[in-house]
């Protein structure tokens, strides 16, 4: 069967992760751009892993050398595992493991067949392996069945396969010292070619920086730009640096307390209000930096019998709000809080007010919560009905509290 490539017909709410309005450049799949033997590595310089590396989906790895044991021809996780152990343990622990989620899975069962293209689109960021897609596209702008499609390693998400496999030809960062180091012609899978580009926060941009026709001009997912322009850059730490301290492929982010706790320097204001200041010390760009989270601070000024003096809190959030208004992206709000800058959230201090409590608590999933929520509203097939309730339920558990603490109010 061919199946025609045409033009989004998708609704605009179906865009939930922003990411699919805009997808880029039409992919072509086409030939591995290397082999692991014989020939020198396809990328000859920084700006070629820049410019190369992150085409996708990522072309077919073609045919392992006939001499390689299954375990090392294998593109599963497991397979990498069974010799980089600690590697294997830390990425079964992370986002990136998920990335095929529920609520990702769940949309596109919906698409499959009447959207490839769409589907494709999404897989590009989720599941990048050309092997991964049930579609393979021609340079005619057809779509045909995939021969090398594999249902199980779609479903495993960001594998170590698309960050380290060009053409079966291993890829990783210098040693610790800078070097690109030995790397023996009796090594498993013929060795490594490493190279400074997997140090280079351009590695994590493909992903993380979405180019939008956006609010004001920022991109609606600007992550690498706000880094860019940042203090951390000019001091030479990249993503890397701190979502792979130590080169543990730990990712945490949003959704880890200590990690978001990391980013912020919290102090009791010194009157003449009360509340707190937050400073964004530690993230290495905007906190947070995407529009899906949102953080609630709320001040409650308590009597000297510590019961609430009024019902209801003074709340604020730090979020970024955009919505998509018949196709264009507009900005609502951005209260989020650049690197190096605070925000105050103080109130003025009531009659019989003795302490006051402050609370900051962090919804990671808020944004999809809400869209989820809308699916299920909605007329659904069964199989996305149960994906999208899956989805809804885990992001719904999500939220977390990281800080809570009562004071005296000083007069
Ligand atoms: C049979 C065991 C084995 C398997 C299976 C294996 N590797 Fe390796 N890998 C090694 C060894 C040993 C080295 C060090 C090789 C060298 O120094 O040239 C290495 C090196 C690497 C490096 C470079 C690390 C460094 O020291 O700079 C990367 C990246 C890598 N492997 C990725 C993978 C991925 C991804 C898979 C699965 C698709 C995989 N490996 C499967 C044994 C294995
Ligand atoms: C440019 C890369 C990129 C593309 C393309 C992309 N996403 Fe995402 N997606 C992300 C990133 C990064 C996150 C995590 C950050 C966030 O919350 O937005 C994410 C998060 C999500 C989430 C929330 C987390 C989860 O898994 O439940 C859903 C759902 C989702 N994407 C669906 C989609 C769908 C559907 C498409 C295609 C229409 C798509 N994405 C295309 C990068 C992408
Ligand atoms: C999202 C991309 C990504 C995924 C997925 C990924 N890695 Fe990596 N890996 C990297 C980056 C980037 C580095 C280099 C980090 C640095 O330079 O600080 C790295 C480094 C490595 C190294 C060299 C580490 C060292 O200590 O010198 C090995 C080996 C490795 N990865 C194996 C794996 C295996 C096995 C998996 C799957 C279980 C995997 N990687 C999944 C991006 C990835
Ligand atoms: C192939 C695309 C891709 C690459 C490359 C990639 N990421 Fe991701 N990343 C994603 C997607 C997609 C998600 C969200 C998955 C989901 O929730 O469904 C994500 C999630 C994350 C999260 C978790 C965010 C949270 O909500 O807590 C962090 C942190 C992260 N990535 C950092 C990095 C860093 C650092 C690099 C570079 C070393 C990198 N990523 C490379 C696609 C990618
Ligand atoms: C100085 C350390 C630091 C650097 C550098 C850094 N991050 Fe982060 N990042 C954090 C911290 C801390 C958090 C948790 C707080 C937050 O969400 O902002 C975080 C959160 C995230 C999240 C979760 C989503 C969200 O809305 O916040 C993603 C995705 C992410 N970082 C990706 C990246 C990428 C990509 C880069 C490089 C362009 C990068 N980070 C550079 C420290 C850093």
């Amino acid at each position: 069967m061919v199946i025609v490539r045409r033009p989004f017909l998708l609704p605009v709410l179906l865009c939930m992760s922003f990411a699919s309005c805009s997808e880029p450049s039409p992919a072509v799949d086409s030939e591995s751009p290397t082999s692991p033997r014989g020939g020198a590595p396809a990328y000859s310089s920084l700006e070629s892993f820049v410019a190369d590396y992150w085409i996708r989906p990522i072309p077919a790895q073609g045919p392992a050398p006939a001499d390689w044991p299954e375990f090392e021809a294998s593109l599963r996780p497991e397979a990498c595992g069974t010799c980089h152990t600690q590697k294997l343990a830390d990425w079964s622990t992370t986002i990136h493991a998920d990335a095929y989620s529920a609520g990702l899975s769940g949309q596109l069962v919906n698409w499959e067949q009447s959207s490839p293209e769409t589907v494709r689109s999404c897989l590009v960021c989720h599941a990048p392996l050309a092997e991964q897609s049930a579609w393979t596209g021609g340079a005619d702008g057809t779509l045909y069945p995939n021969p090398t499609f594999d249902r199980d390693l779609r479903d495993r998400g960001i594998t170590c396969a698309a960050c380290h496999l060009r053409g079966r030809r291993r890829y990783g960062p210098l040693l610790r010292d800078g070097s690109t180091g030995p790397s023996p012609e009796d090594a498993p899978h013929d060795g490594v070619t490493r190279t400074e580009f997997f140090s280079d926060s351009r590695f994590c941009a493909g992903c993380h920086q979405f180019e939008f026709p956006a609010p004001e001009g920022n991109s609606i997912q600007n992550t690498y730009e706000e880094w860019r322009i940042s203090r951390w850059a000019d001091e030479g730490v990249s993503c890397q640096d701190c979502h792979m301290p130590d080169r543990r492929h730990l990712w945490r982010g949003i959704h880890d307390p200590e990690m978001v706790l990391s980013a912020l320097r919290i102090e009791w204001i010194d009157g003449p209000g009360v509340g707190i200041r937050i400073r964004n010390s530690g993230a290495g760009h905007h906190f947070p930096t995407y529009v899906t989270p949102e953080v609630v601070v709320e001040i409650t000024q308590l009597g000297a019998q510590r019961t609430a003096l009024e019902t209801r809190p003074t709340s604020w959030l730090i979020a970024r709000k955009v919505e998509n208004r018949n196709g264009v992206w507009v900005e609502l709000s951005d209260t989020r809080i650049a690197v190096d800058e605070a925000s105050a959230f103080e109130v003025e201090v009531l009659p019989g007010a003795e302490f006051a409590r402050a609370t900051i608590s962090v919804r990671p999933d808020a944004v999809y919560s809400s869209v989820f929520a809308q699916f299920l509203v909605g007329s659904l097939p069964d199989t996305s009905r149960v994906l999208l309730s899956e989805a809804a339920g885990t992001a719904g558990n999500s939220p977390f509290v990281i800080f809570d603490e009562t004071v005296p109010i000083q007069r």
